[in-house]
């Protein structure tokens, strides 16, 4: 039996199809735009993942027999609004999870609905990004969309949606709009009331392994597959990434280092983070996690590379960075705003510390450990929940620099794991497609079967120590921009 695993993440959809042994068969990747249409604010049009996942997937099942696909499933970007009108037509493109336009609406849940009741409710507290403080943004500003709202979703389920005809989500997802009850693991009645949400506008909920139904029948024959073909409900990319690192059940870690950069801790019961910096949410396996997210991770170093330094040979940029722990450069890496921990949208990206004598490959550099620092300071905040992590997973694009990894391991201080495909959200997506076809009794023993940890990056005393040194310099830097980041967003288009 095939399983293909559909990661539809920032820059392109990824598609993967796996054996019942686990095998990767073939991977296929189809990319679409981002639109920045205004500083801070970033947009995608839902018929493009659509469209493209389709071509994709006719791609991907050539050469190989459709008709013994028995599930698709997926990992997707989180917190995306979408929404439909009565005719199921998409009506304005997808407010996406790194946009920050909605920073006073989420002030106005934090401040005057109060943080406190937020996290009696959701389990969080508000964030731009989130779902809910989008959906007032929009009530406010574009009251004729709000109004032709019949249904809304987000970006996985709306690809879903489109491949079965049912309309449902997963709890993993789910916990990232802010009108989900993450501990009881169901819609939130007061935060549809606060955010003016009407219920039925709101898919059903399943289990990330359960299925939700079956493939349409004239999409069943337009890709030759078999028309019993199982569709699961998936996960946000996450935990689907952690599902396909094998970061299930309690107290395992992964960090994914893709368009976002994220820290991900799995938990099997359901917790809180009392300092709000860490979200906490559904797990896949049917558990719970805690997680910090910055916005911009590898998508510093693809705009400074690709944008900046206008070059497609990453790897060249890098050979020449021998003096790792030595830099009098600094990189914020704020170029969406910041989420975890500080939640700045305001924030924007600096390189700090430039003098006559500073070099491309130093600034280059600076981005690399920027990021790096970055995810130390979710790493941080995990250690003052008392949360100590010692290992963890690394996966996502910028995982495969080897200097990045070795940067990531002393900044963090802590071993690092690559499992034998890196191919996380989509090798999850393809997993819970298997567990949900009864291949295997549950994602916990599934992930036992089909993940293999291969290689570890270890960090070294010494350079861990300069690191850490740079990681308190680094941490001086934000503070005494707040104001500044402040002032000026007020005059920003
Ligand atoms: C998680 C988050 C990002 C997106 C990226 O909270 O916003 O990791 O899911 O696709």
């Amino acid at each position: 039996m095939l399983y293909i695993g559909v990661d539809l993440g920032t820059s392109a959809v990824k598609l993967l199809l796996m054996d019942e042994c686990g095998n990767i068969k073939h991977i296929v990747s189809k990319e679409y735009p981002v639109f920045f249409p205004h500083s801070g604010w970033s947009e995608q049009n839902p018929e493009a993942w659509f469209d493209k996942s389709v071509e994709g997937l006719k791609e991907l099942l050539d050469g190989f027999d459709a008709s013994t696909v028995g599930g698709i499933s997926f990992g997707g970007q989180m917190h995306g609004m979408v929404i439909l009108d009565s005719d199921d037509r998409v009506i304005r493109p997808a407010i996406l999870w790194n946009d920050g336009r909605s920073a006073e609406e989420s002030e106005y849940l934090n401040n005057e609905i109060g943080k406190d009741k937020l996290t009696e409710y959701t389990g969080n507290i508000s964030f731009a990004g989130f779902t809910a403080p989008k959906v007032l943004w929009l009530a406010k500003n574009e009251p004729e969309n709000y109004a032709k709202i019949s249904k809304l979703m987000l970006p996985k389920d709306y690809l879903a949606y489109r491949l079965s005809g049912v309309f449902s989500t997963d709890v993993s997802d789910a916990s990232g709009t802010l009108y989900f009850d993450v501990k009881n693991r169901c819609w939130s009645d007061e935060m549809c009331r606060i955010v003016g949400i009407k219920k039925e506008w709101l898919p059903e909920i399943f289990e990330s392994y359960e299925v939700t139904g079956k493939i349409l029948p004239e999409l069943a024959s337009e890709l030759g597959i078999n028309a019993n073909c199982v569709i699961a409900a998936g996960a946000g990319d996450n935990a689907a990434a952690a599902v396909g690192m094998g970061i299930v059940g309690p107290g395992e870690c992964n960090i994914s280092l893709g368009t976002s950069g994220t820290v991900f801790v799995s938990a099997s019961s359901f917790g809180v983070d009392s300092n709000n910096s860490l979200h906490s949410f559904a797990h896949a396996d049917g558990g719970y996690h805690l997680m910090g997210c910055m916005l911009s991770a590898a998508s510093c170093n693809k705009w400074w590379m690709e944008d900046i330094l206008k070059t497609s040979d990453f790897a060249s940029e890098q050979k020449d960075i021998k003096d790792l722990g030595n830099n009098r450069v600094y990189f914020l890496p704020y170029l969406m705003g910041e989420r975890s921990p500080i939640n700045d949208p305001s924030a924007r990206a600096v390189f700090f510390g430039m003098s006559m004598d500073t070099t491309r490959e130093q600034m280059t550099q600076a981005v690399f450990e920027g990021v790096a620092f970055a995810l130390r300071d979710s790493v941080e905040a995990a250690k003052a929940l008392g949360i100590n992590i010692v290992k963890s997973g690394v996966c996502g694009g910028g995982a495969k620099s080897p200097m990045w990894r070795t940067i990531l391991a002393n900044v963090l201080n802590i071993t690092l794991e690559q499992t034998e495909n890196e191919e996380g959200p989509a090798f999850g997506g393809a997993i819970l497609a298997a567990v949900a076809c009864g291949e295997y009794p549950d994602v916990k023993s599934a992930c036992d079967k089909l993940v293999k940890s291969v290689k570890k990056t270890e960090p070294t005393p010494e350079l861990a120590k300069l690191y850490n040194d740079r990681y308190s310099e680094f941490s001086k830097i934000y503070p005494s921009l707040k104001v500044v980041y402040s002032d000026i967003s007020k005059n920003r288009d």
